[in-house]
Order: C-alpha cells, then structure tokens, then sequence
C-alpha cells in the first residue's frame, strides 16, 4: 500500500529518531511526564513515536496515490522541539477528489441494482469478515497510533480495538438471524408476504475524535452489512489510525463500497452532500457541525440520520448512598478519559446533608489518579489532545471560581503542557457556564440539592438529553427518581456510573443529544429498510 510506515513495525527507526530530535520526553516541560518516565512501569512498545504519512487514499476501489497538499498530524505530547510531535500527515483532498469519492459510490449502489446491494447477505459477510480479519493482524499499529494521537491509554486503546472488532462480529451474527428470520412467507390477506432487510443507499460517516475506530466502525460496518455502499469521514484528530487498516479495505471490498474522505471536512464535506447522492448521514459529534452539514444536502428533510451529539449527563447523590463506592464509581463515569466521552458523569448533583462528606471523599480520589503519559501502566489522567483544550477547562474554572465555586482538591486546575490536573469544582450553581455546558473535560462540577424536584427540573429542562445516574440505598427514594427521570432521558443507571455499553442494549438520545438507536441489533435496523413481497 502506498502507505508508509514507521514505528512499531520499525522500531530501530523509530529509536533513532527519537535521539535525533524528535521525542526526548526527558527534557519536555511537562512535570507530569518527567515524573511518568521515572516510574518506568511502560508498554515500552508504545513507548516511541510512531511516524506515518498516508499518501494514498481510498476511491473506487483503489488505493489511488495522493501527491497534493497534506495536513499534517500532531500528538499533544511534546517533543524537544516544541509542545506537540509530528505523527505524520494525511491527503488534503480536493473538492474533485471528494466528487469521484461520492460518484464511485453512487455506482456502487446504482439505485439499488449496484453490485454491492445485489450480492447476497452472505457475500457481503464474507467480505466484512475477509476486512476484520486483515484489521486483526494491524491491532498493535492501531493502538499504537491511538495512544499517540488521541493520549488514549494502552488498556483503553486496545479497549476500543478489541471491543469494536467484537462488536462488528457480533453485527454479522445478528445480521445472519435478521435475514434468516425474514425468508418464510406469511399467509395474510395481502397474500403470502415475504420480507428482507434492503439498504437506504450511500451512507455519509462521521465519527468523532474520542472514540475514532469504535464511533466510526459502529455505523459503517451494520450500514455496509444490510448493502449500502459507505463513505467514512473521519475527524480532524484519531484519524492517522486509518492508515493501517486502508488496505483491508481496499482488498476486501468491491470499488466503491468503502471510500475514506480525507481532508478538510469545510472543504470536502460539502461536494459530497451537495451532490444529493447521500441517503444516510451517520454522525458523532456537535449539533451544530451536524446542522451544518445535514443542511448542504439538497433534500436535507428526506436526509436519514443516525446522529450522537451533546450530552450533559448528570450523577444524583441520595443521602442513603455508599459514598465510598460511590466515589470509585463517580471517578470512572467522570473522568475515564479525562472525562472526553459522550457518556461521562458532566455534572453531580449531591443531598446537602452529605455534600460536604462527598466532596472530601471525592477530592481524596481525584487527588490520587496517577496523570502521565499514556504507555504507562496504571495511569488514568493523560495529556489532551484537542489544541485549546487546557485552556478551555481552565476558562470554566474561573468562570466558577468567579462566582463562588471552589477548587476543592489538591492541585486542580494546574496545568501544563497539555497534562491538566482534574479540578473538582464545588459548589456549583446555576449562573456558572458548566452548570448547562458541556465541559468534556477534566472538570467535576458538583452542585448541592435539597429537594428531589430540583433534579427533575434540571433533566426537564436539559436540551442534551442522554443519560442518567443515581446513586443511593433507599428504594423508595431512589425508584421514584429513577422512575421520572426514565421518562426524560433514555436511559437510567442506578450505582452505575452513565455509558454506552453493554453493547445489546440500546445507545439512544433526545432532542440535541442526538437522532436515532444504535444498538448491534438496532444499528442494523438505522441503516436498512424492510422490503416487502407480497404474492397474491
Ligand atoms: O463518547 C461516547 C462513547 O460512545 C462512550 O462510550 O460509554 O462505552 O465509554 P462508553
């Protein structure tokens, strides 16, 4: 592939560009990566950089060499010569290279009659099942790239790897019993009704930055099972580990069926939806890129959409809970990742009789998370990726600090480089900006209630409506919450901090938080729709 490559699978390579002015993250002024060296405890294979310039892109079925503008990829870890590394670049594609990407796959799916829809349901498993196992043998690559680019930790990247892998698995068994259960017909009226899942059509993705391979492969591979050809746009950040998985899909897929739209998302989102050639938008990310992208297409109403946008999911405290356990669970919900998943605790809100015992406790705990570099073993707060990012949470911090909120644990809000101690921030109230915003960040808010109706009202009157926790040992406090409150939001979690998984059960939204269920099963659903034989 005209991919080139080095780092893991050249470590001697590697080793020498690191002395020789690439990464020396001995004299990076970051404090908490001086230290984090010291440990020595590492996954010292993830330990280098890894270097890799994508200069090929995938269109009708080729892997077609890119010799335009690139941009360049950075990791926010620092090097000797300045605050981020070089990780590599990706194509800039033009508007045109984004036409022939969106035309190749409007052939493919030919109205229907393209050769990818016309397959059979097992033929288009045996070439999803022929990609994931070329993906399998790049896993190393892969996280490799994730834990460089994103600052994901070698156990949560290997996480997303192996948990999307099973995932699409997984997707092909419910696939299999989807088309099985269709093929008897049904004597009705009508006559005998046969029914099979078909596809929409050409299927935009794009997946965000946090969870690049796991949110992007999530909608790709269920649209691509059902027969729509897809075009995978990935994010501006989590993107160069595409590089190793291009060739599996170039070799596994007939021309057309997966294309990757690299680039400037202003510059080549726009041919495509304009083009009116897209009948699916799958997207994670802000509503109002989502509202701005959805809005090029020329039929935007008639657009279908799979979305996953805001989320602003609150953490309940009763004053029966466990508060030690409590914590540890609060701790994972709010800043696994620190705290850059749709699905994290944005917001605690804790009874006034035992704020003040929590806050402590959770000040302890937050104090305690080991920060540094990715590779390292058993560290949980790692440098952020976004450039603007450290400055943004400490934008909020004051904003609180401003109108009466404290720091409440040792160290917090301290940055530097892009490694940003947590800040548990309390209390909280409603004129502070992170009361409503969304913060994914390392930010705690934690805001005081008396009265369950206050809780109520604040789901009541989120726009972001995802999830929900609560945290306590009285029944007959807690399930009535839990009750109200699972009519607002979609999902209610009772001592379990908010997320995604597990992975048969549906991921829904309301209003801003998005559009749509995805679920193994449910995500095969989004993609298709039922078509009907009826036979008088
Ligand atoms: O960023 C949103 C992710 O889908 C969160 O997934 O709850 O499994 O970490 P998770």
């Amino acid at each position: 592939m005209n991919t080139a490559m080095r780092g893991e699978s050249r470590q001697d390579v590697g080793r020498s560009e690191q002395r020789g002015g690439g990464v020396d993250l001995a004299a990076a002024r970051n404090a908490g990566i001086q230290e984090s060296l010291q440990r020595r405890s590492v996954h010292s294979r993830y330990a280098h950089p890894p270097y890799c310039e994508v200069k090929s892109y995938l269109v009708n079925g080729e892997l077609r060499p890119w010799t335009g503008e690139v941009m360049a990829i950075h990791s926010a870890i620092p090097s000797t010569k300045g605050e981020t590394t070089l990780l590599g670049s990706i194509p800039k594609l033009s508007p045109a290279a984004a036409n022939e990407i969106v035309e190749s796959a409007a052939q493919a799916y030919d109205e229907g009659l393209g050769v990818w829809p016309s397959m059979s349901a097992e033929e288009r498993i045996v070439s999803v099942e022929a990609c994931l196992e070329l993906f399998q043998a790049k896993r190393e690559e892969v996280v490799h790239l994730l834990v460089w680019e994103i600052g994901k930790t070698v156990s949560d990247a290997e996480k997303e790897f192996d948990r999307t892998i099973s995932y699409v698995r997984d997707t092909v068994r419910a696939y299999r019993e989807m088309v099985g259960k269709g093929r008897g017909a049904i004597a009705s009226s009508a006559g005998a009704i046969t029914t099979a899942p078909g596809p929409r059509g050409v299927t935009l993705c794009m997946g965000p930055s946090n969870y690049p391979l796991n949110e992007s492969f999530t909608t790709m591979f269920p649209a691509l099972l059902v027969g729509n050809p897809v075009i995978l746009k990935p994010a501006k950040q989590g993107v160069l580990l595409l590089a190793p998985m291009l060739e599996a899909m170039q070799r596994s897929f007939p021309p057309g069926v997966v294309s990757v739209l690299f680039g400037d998302g202003l510059e080549v989102v726009p041919p495509v939806m304009s083009s009116g050639k897209v009948d699916s938008f799958a997207f994670i990310g802000s509503s109002g890129a989502a509202r701005a992208i959805m809005n090029q297409h020329p039929s935007a109403h008639t657009l279908h959409k799979v979305l996953g946008l805001g989320a602003k999911n609150p953490g309940v405290v009763l004053p029966s809970a466990d508060l030690d356990k409590v914590v540890d669970e609060v701790v994972a919900g709010a800043l696994t990742f620190n705290g850059q998943r749709c699905t994290a605790l944005k917001i605690l809100f804790v009874h006034r009789s035992i704020a003040e015992q929590f806050v402590e406790k959770l000040s302890t705990a937050v104090s305690a998370l080991p920060q540094g570099l990715p590779w390292e073993k058993g560290i949980s707060i790692t440098p952020l990726y976004e450039p603007g990012k450290v400055a943004k949470m400490g934008e909020y911090v004051e904003d609180a600090v401003a109108y009466g909120a404290r720091i409440v644990n040792e160290g917090g809000g301290r940055s530097n480089g892009a490694l940003y101690t947590p800040a548990v921030l309390y209390p909280v109230t409603p004129e502070m900006k992170i009361y409503r915003d969304e913060q994914f960040g390392p930010v705690v808010p934690v805001a005081v209630f008396e009265d369950l109706s206050e809780i109520v009202g604040y789901v009541k009157t989120s726009t972001v409506r995802q999830q929900a926790s609560i945290f306590g040992n009285d029944m007959e406090e807690l399930a009535p919450l839990a009750e109200r409150l699972g009519r607002i939001v979609p999902r209610v979690n009772i001592n379990a901090q908010c997320q995604r998984g597990p992975d048969f059960v549906s991921f829904g939204a309301l209003k801003d938080a998005g559009l749509g269920e995805l679920s193994i099963e449910k995500a095969l659903e989004a993609f298709s729709v039922e078509r009907v034989k009826a036979q008088k």
